[in-house]
């Protein structure tokens, strides 16, 4: 039987998804979104196109939620962005955004406990650690059916940033991001290497940093000239987390997950490099950090708990 991927949220980055994994012919593709018109419109719209795209996956959409039954697995990205109040032009504070998410997630989390017990659920609703911290209360699942999409977006950028500066291809393009988004991410320079070399033989510290830089501000960068966030490269940062998990490839994609001793964190969620199969977070690989890495995740840990405080 085909497998099932459930898009719990059709907004930009959930129907962007469906967009990206509809042509692959992998798996039926549902849209569950609050608001019908966008779920169901944008489901039928992506599916006409299966003859010229040549697939034959099922892609619908729905407001009512059992159209999630059965997923295998189910990607929360439903709730409010950062979006400019257009009466106020105001962004909402963070611990508004944090509380409205919450509920929305708590209701998402018991759709998936009802209609999908056994699904591996993939988090992007923002802040995406504490997201993932409601998501495992309301549940109760393992901590192997509960993802964060963190570095995996960040790191995506941080790579491509050193392709296109070196004018190299991707493909050489070594590297990992720890941590949260934002200030509080922790790119691993010393395990950033080119074609096996490392990067600190292929262009300055100064170049470097300002890479960084510009990774840690990427999400901002595109606040700023849109007016809402980016979404072409989270939804392609998920799809590839999402076939690691269904063809069992065990790609190690930094994301958000719950630590149990690990880097000398417990019982928090945080962006650390894990190893993502068909059983979905099926390890943590322990990479040595050196002295201020550690400081930094440990800042970026403190961010996540300062997010878990803001939770109602
Ligand atoms: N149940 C289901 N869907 C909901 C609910 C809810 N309770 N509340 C909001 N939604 C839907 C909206 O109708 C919208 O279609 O969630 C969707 C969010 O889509 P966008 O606003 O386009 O946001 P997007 O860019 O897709 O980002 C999704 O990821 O970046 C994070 O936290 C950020 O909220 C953002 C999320």
């Amino acid at each position: 039987m085909r497998k099932k991927i459930a898009l719990y949220g059709a907004g930009n980055i959930g129907s962007t998804i469906a967009q990206l994994l509809a042509p692959k012919d992998i798996a039926d593709v549902v849209l569950f979104d609050i608001d019908a018109t966008i779920a169901e419109g944008k489901a039928l719209d992506i599916q006409q196109a299966a003859s010229v795209s040549g697939f034959n996956s099922k892609i619908t959409g729905s407001n009512d939620a059992s159209i999630i039954k059965d997923a295998d697995i189910v990607v929360i990205s439903a709730g409010i962005p950062r979006r400019k109040d257009p009466e106020t032009g105001q962004f909402p504070n963070r611990s508004e955004l944090t509380q409205i998410n919450q509920s929305v997630i708590e209701t998402a989390a018991n759709h998936i406990k009802t209609f999908a017990p056994n699904s591996i659920i993939i988090m992007i609703t923002n802040p995406i650690d504490a997201m993932c911290h409601v998501v495992k209360e309301v549940t109760g699942f393992s901590r192997e059916r509960i993802v964060g999409q963190a570095g995996a977006l960040d790191t995506a950028r941080y790579k491509t940033l050193i392709a296109q500066e070196l004018n190299v291809s991707v493909h050489d393009v070594n590297g990992i991001v720890l941590g949260g988004h934002g200030d509080s991410m922790v790119p691993l320079t010393g395990h950033t290497t080119v074609g096996s070399v490392p990067i600190l033989e292929l262009m300055s510290q100064e170049t470097l940093n300002a890479i960084i830089k510009r990774t840690i501000s990427g999400g901002g960068e595109i606040v700023k000239l849109m007016g809402y966030s980016s979404f072409y490269t989270p939804a392609a940062s998920t799809v590839m987390m999402i076939e690691s998990i269904l063809f069992d490839q065990k790609k190690i994609i930094p994301c958000s997950v719950f630590t149990e001793g690990e880097y000398g964190f417990n019982q928090l969620f945080l962006g650390l490099p894990a190893v993502l199969g068909a059983n979905g977070v099926e390890s943590i690989i322990d990479i040595s950090l050196n002295e201020s890495e550690k400081i930094r995740l440990q800042q970026s840990a403190k961010t996540v708990e300062e997010e878990i405080a803001m939770l109602a």
